[in-house]
């Protein structure tokens, strides 16, 4: 049986940028659906923990337009600028927006909110750093799953909780008219007719052994995306966080140094001075992360082994308990570790996919190297590529490219429905999910999902992580083809309808596999390095050649390749260092 709903505005996705999208989408009339894989608040904007960048200038004099050098500066120059101008300047308003809302923000004594350091975030294009990032203690992002939350309760939201989206509908135009989800209770298929759909899925850590990412994270609505035909853009680049709890990958924020503490290597030595003189610790996550692994390949990690210290002794008890709670009962409670007495272990975790969905900075979809738009079709926050953050994002503006273009989306969409009627579904627009299941509801003999994604995670953690190089990529793309063949023939033995948590992870091993092939094949083909992209085969930015997104498709005969040009603006590529 299939069942079918009807709603102008259909939001994939509980996080912050979903749930952003539908406040304004209902509050500007629209009908709003949300379709979530997990009960809201448990969406993966609950882990931001250190901040959110905005220009207000309460600790310091600030600008937005320091915020948007930085921002250019922090994606090695592949940020497109139309949109890095408007995730800077409407960050101010946007936080504003959030405190109105009822998030409580941590507070200066004058009853400002609170600001700190964040990494490559400046004052006067560089100089030193600034406070800039506003924050609630270390738990930001989970004040804003919380307030956006309750905000949507207070409107006239529909959720429609752990149903797990399987494909997009389309016209024969190419219009996107809909959703096909799976509800995960009963297994029944649900088709949601609509005026317009935004997928803000989060991201994919999960194609990597060791990530700050919850389990949740495997990509579903890029890999559908692709799926459909649609490219995704700037695969290549994803962000290794520097202070993984190591060896778990659990965050530990970026904030603990902006209050003040420093990376210390085997040799009880501070180290950061010597790969960013000016702001130290403080500097881009890429050079950072790059960092930790150039002092472990040098023999300095602790105790030989892989990871780096963590030294947060030096700060008082007060900043410790008021604005870094969570990361020290995380030490504490994995780990045993007291951060009063005794140092941290960290060592990079995958944390956050630049690349993603390719959009215009109204959240809308688009589909080829002339940014021809997919009507009706929307994409924001991890998931969507608009592009902010280029090479490398800037720790906090995660949390301002949800909200920023959470809101922007939102707001189209409810005037695209003001503007349009419903257009008709096509014949059974559940065919394809219906196989999707099928395929997997089987009885039969054959490998089991957990070896392949585990095989899965190595191979990419081996040849397409911090270090990567052509004989890496090309070894970790061989794997990645076995695995996909490999898939083909494996089973599960749970063929039950009612919370079938083996065909969901099998239906996500697919989603993984997409999303694995088309960041190895895009980081094999740019020959050069930037941000997070870093190939020791060619360890230079080349700007002359790859100063331009990738955009990769997924067809029949695998990935097919092509760019497009960066958006330049008033900060033009310069020599990049901290
Ligand atoms: O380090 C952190 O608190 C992470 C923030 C971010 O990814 O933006």
């Amino acid at each position: 049986m299939t069942i079918y709903h009807r709603h102008e505005a259909v939001i994939v996705g509980a996080g912050g940028a979903g749930l952003m999208a539908a406040i304004n989408a209902v509050t500007a009339g629209a009908d709003v659906a949300v379709i979530s894989k997990l009960y809201p608040t448990r969406s993966h904007t609950g882990s931001a923990q250190g901040g959110i960048g905005a220009a207000l200038a309460n600790v310091e004099e600030d600008r937005w337009e320091w915020h948007a050098f930085d921002t250019v500066k922090g994606s090695d120059y592949l940020a497109d600028q139309d949109a890095v101008d408007v995730l800077c300047k409407e960050a101010i308003d946007a936080v504003y927006d959030l405190e109105h809302m009822g998030l409580p923000f941590s507070r200066l004594p004058d009853g400002r909110i609170a600001q700190r350091r964040f990494g490559g975030h400046t004052r006067n294009l560089g100089e030193a750093p600034v406070h800039r990032a506003c924050y609630s203690a270390d738990r930001t992002g989970h004040m804003i799953l919380q307030t956006l939350y309750k905000q949507c309760l207070a409107r006239d939201v529909h959720f429609f909780n752990e149903y797990y989206m399987l494909d997009l509908i389309f016209t024969d135009e190419g219009a996107c008219v809909g959703v096909v989800a799976l509800d995960l209770a009963d297994g029944e298929l649900h088709v949601f007719h609509a005026k317009t759909v935004l997928l803000a899925t989060g991201g994919w850590g999960r194609i990597y052994e060791v990530t700050s990412n919850s389990y949740t994270l495997t990509g579903d609505g890029a890999a559908i995306a692709a799926r459909c035909g649609i490219p995704l853009e700037d695969m290549e680049f994803y962000q290794f966080h520097p202070t993984g709890l190591h060896p778990l990958g659990i965050l530990i924020s970026e904030a603990a140094r902006g209050e003040g503490g420093f990376l210390v290597n085997g040799l009880g030595e501070p180290f950061m001075a010597n790969y960013a003189p000016t702001v130290k610790d403080l500097a881009a996550r890429d050079v950072v992360s790059r960092a930790i692994l150039a002092e472990v390949l040098a023999g300095r990690g602790v105790d030989g082994q892989t990871f780096v210290h963590l030294d947060l002794r030096h700060l008082s008890g007060d900043v410790l308990a008021k604005k870094l709670p969570d990361i020290t009962e995380l030490a504490l409670h994995y780990l045993g570790i007291d951060a009063k007495t005794h140092m941290i272990p960290v060592s990079p975790t995958a944390h956050y996919a630049m690349g993603g969905i390719p959009t215009d900075i109204e959240a809308r979809v688009v589909r080829d190297e002339r940014n021809t738009l997919v009507p009706g079709l929307y994409a924001a926050g991890e998931c969507a590529c608009v592009s902010v953050h280029g090479a490398n994002r800037l720790g906090t503006n995660s949390l301002v490219d949800l909200i920023v273009f959470g809101r922007r989306g939102g707001r189209h969409m409810a005037q695209t429905a003001k503007n349009t009627g419903y257009l008709a579904l096509p014949p059974h627009p559940e065919a394809r999910a219906r196989a999707l299941v099928a395929r997997w509801l089987v009885q039969g003999t054959g490998e089991a999902v957990p070896t392949l994604r585990s095989a899965l995670q190595k191979a990419m953690t081996l040849g397409a992580s911090v270090l990567r190089n052509a004989d890496l990529l090309a070894g970790t793309q061989r794997t990645l083809a076995d695995i996909r063949e490999r898939l083909g023939r494996a089973v599960i033995t749970d063929l039950s309808l009612r919370y079938n948590h083996a065909l969901l992870e099998a239906i996500e091993l697919e989603f993984l596999l997409e999303l694995a092939e088309i960041t190895a094949a895009s980081a094999e083909a740019r020959t050069e390095s930037r941000g997070a992209h870093y190939r020791d085969d060619h360890p230079r930015r080349d700007d002359d050649t790859w100063l331009r997104h990738t955009l990769a498709w997924r067809d029949a005969e695998g990935v097919r390749l092509g760019y497009k040009p960066v958006v330049l603006g008033r900060y033009q590529p310069m020599a990049r260092s901290y």
